[in-house]
């Protein structure tokens, strides 16, 4: 185990909730509620967890400063770090953008994430179009790790080495690097790293490997032959950039692969875009979503925190690209907080949404049995400062999922939507009391959690 820079990380209270299926809880969206007295990065620290988000430097002040400063323990430059940003001539650096990032999370006691030293992407014309023989290219490559994390030496607590490196098949994806230096530009970038700046810890970062898959295999795999080679590697970022109710069920299985490799897993790019336009049962979705994201990193001890891909739908790459989608991140333009928002304080400890007015209850929704073909389900529905005298709990299955039988509820099935009332004996939720349902289902391709609506039967 190296011993390096002072982590607030991993504490005994995060350990004791290891082995937690995900819970998809979350009853009441409540858009343009008021964000949690208790910002995100205090409850957080709290469980001994990073929540982050990329920013962008030309933005820091003003709503978005504050927001940044106040919600975050740790901050990652949008583009910033990024070699066409950095190095846009060989030798000449522009270091006055990620050096505002960094002075900003030094002012905030943040960490830093960074982002990133070697990608196919957002390269440099002189590098990129470039005839390069493998050695000439080598030493580019070295150069500039040196120059970077040297520059940043001692105030990063991780970079993203290398960013991207697998197509979606497992195979090494073409670029300036893998062409020119075969697959060890990888170990060789890491090593660098570590000469650079001891301190920091050394990630490989790519999207689509979020589930159990051919790319998070290879991705496995190669950290797995890395470590056995001796190949300074400290951790895996799984991007997550994903789409409205399709959180891989294997989410927190994967997690939990890489960590028992040794190595650290961090979210590191976590939105969840929707198509436009964005609805009350959208944003409720999403807020299932984030939180079982972040349940799953909160449930594996070395996974060391979720950060976003930026905070606010008004600063989001998703709508420039995905044509249509939008509304990904965890507040809205306007910086008011989303229920996305209400749903990572959740899975942090702190306050969800807030209960229905009508009810004042709330219901969680959990799989807590899961098998090739079938899995065993479970709503609590909890009141705090309210009580039901009867109760009907609703949801949606968003892919096919057919009940199969149920217990301590009546349920019905009509296509998607499940209904379910309270039994004779447990409709009666006192204040401060809780009754749980269970029911078997079958599954097929995808088990997504449904957000669950609760309410009165009349
Ligand atoms: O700076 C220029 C500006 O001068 C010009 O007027 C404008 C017109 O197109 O473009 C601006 O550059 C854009 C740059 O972001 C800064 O805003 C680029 O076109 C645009 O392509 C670039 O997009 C970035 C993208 O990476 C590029 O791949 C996004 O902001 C950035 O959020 C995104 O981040 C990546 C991660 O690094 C890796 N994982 C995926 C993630 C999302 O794509």
């Amino acid at each position: 185990m190296r011993s390096t820079r002072p982590r607030f990380l991993r504490s005994g209270l995060v350990s004791a909730l290891t082995g937690l299926t995900a819970l998809g809880a979350l009853l009441f969206a409540a858009p343009g509620a008021q964000a949690a007295d208790t910002p995100l990065r205090d409850l957080a620290a709290a469980k001994g967890k990073l929540i982050g988000s990329a920013v962008n430097p030309a933005k820091l002040t003003g709503t978005y400063g504050d927001i940044a400063g106040r919600e975050f323990n740790t901050v990652t430059p949008d583009n910033a770090m990024k070699w066409e940003s950095v190095e846009p001539s060989r030798g000449t650096y522009n270091w006055g953008p990620a050096d505002q990032v960094v002075a900003f999370a030094a002012a905030h006691g943040q960490q830093v994430r960074g982002h990133t030293l070697v990608w196919h992407s957002q390269n440099p014309g002189w590098l990129a179009n470039g005839s390069w023989t493998p050695a000439q290219l080598s030493t580019i490559l070295q150069d500039h790790i040196a120059a970077e994390a040297g520059r940043y030496k001692g105030r990063i607590a991780a970079w993203d080495v290398v960013n991207e490196p697998f197509n979606e098949d497992g195979t090494y994806r073409s670029s300036i690097w893998y062409n020119g230096l075969g697959q060890d530009y990888i170990a060789n970038a890491l090593t660098w790293a570590r000469a650079a700046d001891p301190s920091a810890e050394l990630y490989i970062n790519d999207y689509n490997v979020e589930g159990v898959n051919a790319k998070s295999t290879a991705l496995y795999n190669l950290v797995r032959s890395l470590k056995q080679r001796g190949v300074p590697i400290d951790g895996v970022g799984l991007q997550a950039h994903l789409i409205l109710g399709q959180v891989p069920a294997t989410l927190q299985q994967n997690i939990q692969r890489f960590a028992d490799l040794g190595v650290d897993v961090a979210i590191t790019e976590l939105d969840v875009r929707m198509q436009l336009p964005s609805t009350s049962a959208k944003l409720t979705q999403q807020a299932a979503d984030y939180k079982a994201v972040a349940d799953a990193c909160v449930a594996v001890a070395r996974c060391v925190g979720v950060t976003v891909w930026g905070f606010t739908d008004s600063d989001s790459w998703v709508p420039d690209v995905f044509s249509g989608y939008g509304a990904a991140t965890p507040y809205d333009e306007a910086f008011a907080p989303k229920p996305a928002y209400h749903a990572i304080a959740g899975s942090l400890g702190g306050t969800t949404t807030p209960p229905d007015p009508g009810t004042g209850c709330t219901a969680a929704y959990s799989v807590v049995n899961q098998w090739n073909s079938g899995f065993t389900g479970q709503v609590r529905i909890s009141c705090a400062g309210a009580a039901l005298s009867s109760w009907k709990a609703t949801w949606t299955f968003g892919a096919g999922q057919t009940l199969t039988q149920a217990w301590n509820a009546d349920c019905t099935q009509s296509g998607a939507a499940v209904t379910c009332t309270n039994a004779s004996y447990n409709g009666t939720v006192p204040d401060g009391g809780s009754v749980t349902f269970g029911f078997n289902a079958s599954w097929n391709g995808s088990n997504p959690v449904p957000v669950v609506t609760l309410g009165r039967t009349p």
